[in-house]
């Protein structure tokens, strides 16, 4: 593993286990890429980049250089000169012009990795792999532009982190148009498209497309990452699977608004970029000032779909999640939405988790509906003080009541909105995000603050903070529950507008950072309306989060399926809820809800009075597998055995602890057939040669058979029926 500069070719190599990058300079000044793929050493590599070849770059024919622009697989390519491929960069002048050409100028290799100022990104953790980091200074000399590509490796990964700083060194204000994080550039090898979409209660669904000339992507301009997309591509070679074919995949380190895109070209290469979305976008760069891209983790993997995911997963627990649970036992939660939406009172709540407690809760989570007159959703967002007639004595009396009989506490909050109808909106209309002299549109009867401001940034501090150190609160779900329009505003002069997007998303990541410092100990769980922000930069902040409002067992296999594509298990909130689902009204079984959410944080959703005794037996079985299992399902190696999604019957994924001691297989069948013969499905992630048994049954088999063989599935009885297998290497 290492970065090295191959002088003589003018060549870069950053090398991982089993990964190489190459970066080349054609001609002392253009930054091109070479190659990204499998492990290589020669850095005679060069001649990838086709820059010999017709058209020559400009020290041989200056006559055509418009040729060479338009096919040179530049490195971070700029608008204006030529490339009419997908830019990354795009500056207008005062002088009304639009153009940039970047040179390469010098460069640094560091060791470490440095982080990035008011931006979530992954660093170097103690003993956890040492960190490099290239960093290429380029020059546009007529602008007064400087950038710097930076690019990250780590000891124990195979992921590779890049961003880019641009300073403006003249004496002229230069406006950003557009600023994305990373291209990369490639031949054409049959590849198709892989993306996360979807929508409110149906998020991040795997999608394989045919790649085709043009452009191609995901983007989001909903000020969210978004239920939606995911701010996530992936080119897989066509025979991919779980363990085999190529996948070149980027991610980003980001909450807000993005463009991720893929360019089939002319000469069948494909220009894959991703950054800030520049809808809407515009920076203003004043002589001496810095605007640093978000950052793009970029993976590649020859071992097909699995290798990539466990290189997101590792790289996330290793150099992105920081909070202290990340390898701490999480508590068992109850939340009491489902159970009460808006109408509860502290007697309610307490009864809910006296019940609880008696099964083996250990915290109850108080939701929406707590402070100002929130009895709907259409009021009081922004007026943080506890509504005394529903919760007499305030927060400290529940919490010390809940204290008392040994559960912990948690509490809902919605920090970045206002609702219209409230004081704080009343006093400051100003402070909301929207354009003078147009009525904004509602949304749940809400607006979003403008967190560009500091003093509205401020308020939402102190009153957040407020509330944290009135009572023993150990753990916020943090909700975010509408997406942006009318972006506008009042704080923010006629020049800076361009800016409100991110300028906001700094404004939330500067918030979560404050409270942190202030509240280290916090457990921390995003949540946008379900999983509407679920993105590598919310990770950074909270260990954990929300997957999605739809708590349905049977579409949540979809929706874990494709969140675990990236994301490991243990950021994955997941609970179990009531039958008829209160979203797509499907009943499932008691049991295979539970197993679904062990797949995840696990936690309750449900109003435990009106369940069974039957059900109440159930529960406390389920718990008593969360405290078996969560420490391999929180630290171990995720591998998908089978989906429902492609075959339509049955899903299966499986925890394997990464020294191969032990396994937890989870099966879950769709629809129950008739006259079925058992079905095989191969495990994974086990040691060949050693021998392990089924804690359930005492079987036992050698890893190679489990492995190779395969164990076979009895019909189970009954649609959504599951199964979970333990495995112990003897
Ligand atoms: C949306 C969240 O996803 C739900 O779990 C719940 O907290 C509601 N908001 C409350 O308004």
């Amino acid at each position: 593993m290492g970065i090295y500069f191959d002088e003589k070719r003018s060549v870069f190599r950053l090398s991982t286990e089993h990964t190489a990058y190459f970066i080349g300079i054609t001609d002392g000044k253009y930054v091109g890429h070479a190659y990204y793929g499998g492990p290589m050493e020669d850095c005679g590599c060069g001649y990838l980049m086709r820059a010999g070849e017709k058209p020559k770059p400009p020290s041989e024919n200056p006559w055509e250089k418009a040729s060479f622009a338009d096919s040179y697989p530049f490195e971070y390519p700029a608008w204006g000169v030529g490339d009419y491929r997908e830019s990354c960069l795009c500056v207008r002048t005062e002088g009304g012009h639009r153009c940039a050409e970047l040179f390469y100028e010098s460069h640094r290799i560091v060791s470490g990795k440095p982080g990035l100022p008011g931006l979530p990104a992954t660093f170097e953790r103690e003993g956890g792999g040492e960190a490099e980091t290239l960093e290429i200074v380029c020059k546009d000399p007529v602008l007064g532009l400087k950038a710097v590509l930076r690019y990250s490796i780590f000891g124990d990964s195979d992921a590779l982190a890049r961003s880019v700083t641009l300073t403006n060194e003249g004496e002229e204000n230069l406006y950003l148009e557009k600023v994305l994080s990373a291209c990369l550039e490639m031949d054409n090898e049959g590849y198709e498209l892989l993306t996360l979409n979807g929508s409110w209660a149906r998020e991040r669904h795997m999608e394989f497309s045919k790649l085709r000339h043009g452009f191609q992507g995901v983007e989001s301009l909903r000020g969210v990452s978004s239920h939606q997309a995911q701010p996530f591509l992936a080119l897989t070679t066509p025979d991919v699977g779980q363990d085999r074919g190529e996948v070149y995949a980027f991610h980003f380190v980001y909450s807000g608004n993005f463009s991720a895109r893929a360019e089939l070209t002319q000469f069948d290469t494909v220009r894959m970029t991703m950054g800030i979305h520049p809808d809407g976008f515009e920076w203003t760069l004043a002589p001496g000032e810095s605007f640093t891209a978000p950052e793009v983790v970029c993976v590649y993997s020859d071992r097909g779909l699995g290798a990539m995911t466990r290189t997101f997963h590792d790289l996330y627990r290793n150099h992105l999640i920081r909070s202290p649970y990340l390898h701490r036992k999480r508590p068992v939660l109850i939340n009491n939405w489902e159970a009460t939406y808006f109408d509860f009172d502290k007697e309610r709540l307490l009864e809910i988790a006296r019940r609880a407690k008696e099964d083996g809760v250990e915290m109850l989570v108080m939701d929406d509906g707590w402070f100002g007159k929130r009895d709907n959703e259409h009021c009081s967002l922004g007026d943080w003080q506890v509504n005394e007639r529903k919760l007499p004595g305030g927060l400290r009396a529940l919490s010390e009541e809940l204290k008392a009989m040994g559960m912990k506490f948690g509490i809902w909050l919605e920090p970045e909105m206002v609702s219209r109808d409230s004081e704080l909106y009343r006093e400051h209309p100003d402070w909301a995000i929207r354009i003078p002299g147009r009525e904004p549109a509602m949304s749940r009867g809400q607006y979003i603050l403008d967190l560009s401001r500091p003093e509205a940034a401020d308020y939402v501090y102190q009153a957040v903070s407020a509330v944290l150190r009135s009572a023993d609160i150990s753990y916020v779900k943090w909700d975010m529950n509408r997406q942006m329009t009318d972006i506008g505003s009042a704080y923010l002069g006629r020049e800076h507008q361009g800016e409100l997007c991110h300028r906001y998303v700094l404004g939330v990541y500067r918030l979560q950072e404050r409270l942190l410092r202030e509240f280290p100990d916090l457990l921390l769980e995003n949540c946008t309306s379900g999983g509407g922000r679920f993105d590598p930069g919310m990770l950074y902040y909270s260990p954990q989060i929300w997957c999605s409002d739809n708590t349905d067992a049977a579409e949540r296999l979809r929706i874990q399926e494709g969140t675990a594509l990236l994301y490991p298990l243990s950021a994955i909130g997941a609970h179990v809820s009531i039958c008829p689902n209160h979203v797509n009204g499907r009943v499932t079984p008691f049991e295979t809800r539970g197993y679904v959410a062990l797949g995840g944080t696990f936690g309750y959703e449900l109003d435990v009075v009106r369940l069974s005794d039957e059900e109440r037996q159930a529960m406390r079985d389920q718990i008593a597998l969360y405290h078996k299992y969560q420490e391999l399902v929180r630290e171990g190696d995720y591998y998908r055995i089978a989906s429902v999604r492609e075959n339509h019957e049955f899903d299966c994924y499986l925890a394997a602890a990464k020294d191969g001691s032990e396994a937890l297989v989870t099966y879950v069948q769709e629809t129950a057939r008739s006259n079925y013969h058992s079905r095989r499905i191969r495990l994974a992630g086990l040691l060949p040669k050693e021998r392990y048994v089924c804690t359930e049954t005492g079987e036992e088999f050698s890893g190679e058979l489990l492995m190779r063989g395969g164990l076979l599935v009895p019909p189970l009885p009954g649609d959504h029926a599951a199964k979970l297998w333990h495995f112990v290497k003897k």
